[in-house]
């Protein structure tokens, strides 16, 4: 029996090996981006498919790059630190640019932009913005939504004891749906997709600023930054990036 054991074990250290050189061999060539694939239209689930205007966008910056995009589904708070460790090549997640990301990671040029907005029950208890002061509030852990939303009410926000924070914007429309929370505060496109995918639903305009979203980097990754922004340029230019965009969101009928 010992025996058997021990000539698994060294199949098995044969094969993680042949399995480690492998990785090693192709790293070079592989873009690693990380996401949280429950933010439609930019990333979301097709089978086992991650698609979205972000994976296309990704994939475009690669083949220009001549590079293997890995896409690497986490939750969007371990974006940036696994961008940081160097896990990740890079963070694409509809991720707003913020003063305070800047301090941890670079961001490549913008390439789309987002508002944030409330997400209420059709007959729920919030009719307008004025009725969300005190009302629970859902939002998706370490975003913009739960930033703003977890602010003093003093500085504009709704107080952090009224916030519930859920690892993606999915389980907190989950929560929405059977009366966990209120409301959820999420990015607009995001916002449209959950409300067309779930009856009953609808959204309330807010008065927050525009953001800008961006591909994050580690700091110390310049070349990759200068690389993928010069790629991103291009696909701009050539209205690819448009293309890609109008595929999933469509004009307002
Ligand atoms: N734009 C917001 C932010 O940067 C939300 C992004 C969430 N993205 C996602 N893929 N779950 O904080």
């Amino acid at each position: 029996m010992k025996k058997i054991i021990a000539l698994l074990l060294a199949v098995c250290m044969v094969f993680c090996f042949a399995a480690c050189g492998k990785n090693t061999d192709d790293a070079d060539n592989k873009l690693v981006m990380a996401t949280n694939a429950e933010f439609p239209p930019y990333e979301y689930h097709e089978g086992d498919e991650i698609v979205g205007i972000d994976a296309e966008i990704a994939a475009l910056i690669a083949e220009k790059l001549d590079m293997e995009l890995e896409i690497a589904d986490v939750d969007f708070d371990s974006i940036i630190p696994g961008v940081q460790e160097g896990k990740y090549d890079m963070g694409m997640a509809g991720m707003t640019v913020t003063d305070e990301r800047l301090e941890k990671v670079a961001f490549s040029d913008t390439y789309a932009k987002g508002v944030q907005v409330v997400i209420v029950k059709e007959d729920g208890n919030i009719a307008s913005l004025d009725d969300v002061e005190g009302k629970k509030i859902g939002v998706q852990q370490g975003t913009t939504g739960d930033i703003y939303a977890s602010d003093s009410v003093e500085n504009g926000g709704y107080g952090e004891e009224n916030v519930t924070k859920y690892a993606n914007g999915a389980l907190a429309v989950e929560a929405l749906k059977s009366d966990k929370v209120d409301c959820v505060i999420i990015d607009n496109e995001p916002a449209k997709a959950y409300v067309k995918a779930n009856e009953g639903l609808k959204i309330l305009d807010t008065e927050y600023a525009n953001e800008d979203y961006a591909i994050c980097f580690a700091k110390e990754n310049t070349e990759l930054q200068t690389k993928v922004n010069d790629a991103l340029k291009e696909l701009i230019a050539d209205g690819s990036v448009q293309k890609v965009v109008d595929k999933y969101i469509k004009a307002e009928e």
